[in-house]
């Protein structure tokens, strides 16, 4: 039982190379995002357990001893596992949920719900445990996604800049934290339709499709190794490499079939400024981030950043590279993130 407010932070995470190759086998590199998204847990003593998710317009709170009165046996014991589609329709009567499941509001509430009442049916709360973290945090992935590759889940979990492939995660060593410009074009779209899209384009042409893979998967590792002699002694010349690479990547990942007009305006509107951009995520829209050169002037980027709200984006300045999911005490927080919490 929680005696006192427990505030409990993540990075957001943006991938530099490999989306949707990633799927395929490949290599991705991911790096933590130093845009972090926060959570309050506050002990009640009214009996119920609230979400309150402000940024989807989700406020919802259920009787604890009515769901302590839930049968509940069908969600498996044992270590993290996934959900069934059966266990996803007995949830939803458990959430109340009558409208579609599947709005990103009824998936959060239900992504919620299963971890909650798994977590709690086993009596275990380890937060400080990150293995156990990033299981579950993947398993929410799985109910928002369907069939997630497991990198987002993981950059959240250990931060900093992740190398992966086929599940199999290792940390580049010291990384960089290299400036960006992260752009939401709020042009929506569904990660699981885009890579499927992707897989029946890569089994339409699969001669076109696979050397595309093959390219991204190599241009990922040129990535890495790039960071790798930045980490050691970063130069100028590295900041245009890394440009280079990722103008390749966009066009790459235009001819798979992800890339979205707003995208396209994203890299024009940054190009103009001398600034090189590229989706991040699944694409469709969405995210896409452009790199800061360290020599670049601050009004340059003000303009930049400018141009971008202009064409009705968001855009934050930020920079990738940053620490995994942390605990905070509320005292040491930013007085924004605390004014901004309060307030909710
Ligand atoms: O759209 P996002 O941020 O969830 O990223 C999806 C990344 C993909 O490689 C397209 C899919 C995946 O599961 O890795």
């Amino acid at each position: 039982m929680l005696s006192e407010v427990l505030l409990v932070s993540a990075p957001g995470k943006v991938i530099l190379h490999g989306e949707h190759a990633v799927v395929h086998g490949k290599v991705a590199l991911a790096m933590a995002l130093n845009l972090r998204t926060f959570l309050r847990l506050q002990p009640h003593s009214n009996g119920k357990v609230c979400l309150n998710l402000p940024n989807i317009g989700v406020k919802q709170a259920w009787d604890v001893a009515g769901l302590q009165l839930q049968d509940t046996s069908f969600l498996e014991q044992g270590d993290a596992t996934a959900p069934t589609a059966e266990q996803v329709e007995k949830l939803k009567e458990v959430a109340g949920i009558t409208q579609d499941g599947a709005k990103p509001e009824g998936l959060a509430v239900l992504a919620f719900l299963y971890l909650y009442l798994s977590i709690c049916r086993k009596q275990r709360w380890a937060v400080e445990d990150l293995e156990l973290i990033n299981k579950w945090a993947f398993q929410g992935e799985r109910m928002i996604h369907g069939n997630p590759s497991g990198v987002d889940n993981a950059v959240s979990t250990w931060g900093g800049a992740l190398r992966f492939q086929q599940g199999k995660i290792s940390s580049l060593e010291r990384p960089l934290a290299l400036k960006i410009l992260l752009t939401n074009t709020k042009v929506p779209r569904s990660t699981k339709t885009l890579v499927a899209s992707v897989r029946s384009r890569l089994l339409k042409f699969p001669e076109i499709v696979t050397p595309l893979l093959t390219s991204i998967n190599a241009i990922s590792l040129e990535c890495e190794r790039m960071l790798g002699e930045m980490a050691v002694a970063p130069a100028p010349e590295h900041y245009l490499v890394l440009e280079e690479l990722i103008d390749m990547n966009q066009h790459h990942l235009n001819a798979l079939g992800v890339g979205h007009a707003s995208l396209d305006q994203l890299c024009r509107v940054t190009m103009a400024h001398g600034l090189h951009s590229k989706l991040t995520g699944a694409g469709g829209g969405g995210c896409g981030i452009t790199l800061l050169r360290p020599d670049l002037e601050q009004l340059e980027v003000e303009a930049t950043k400018q141009a971008l709200n202009d064409c009705g984006f968001d855009c934050w300045e930020t920079s990738i590279g940053a620490p995994g999911v942390s605990i905070h005490s509320a005292s040491f927080l930013d007085p924004s993130v605390r004014q901004a919490l309060d307030g909710l």
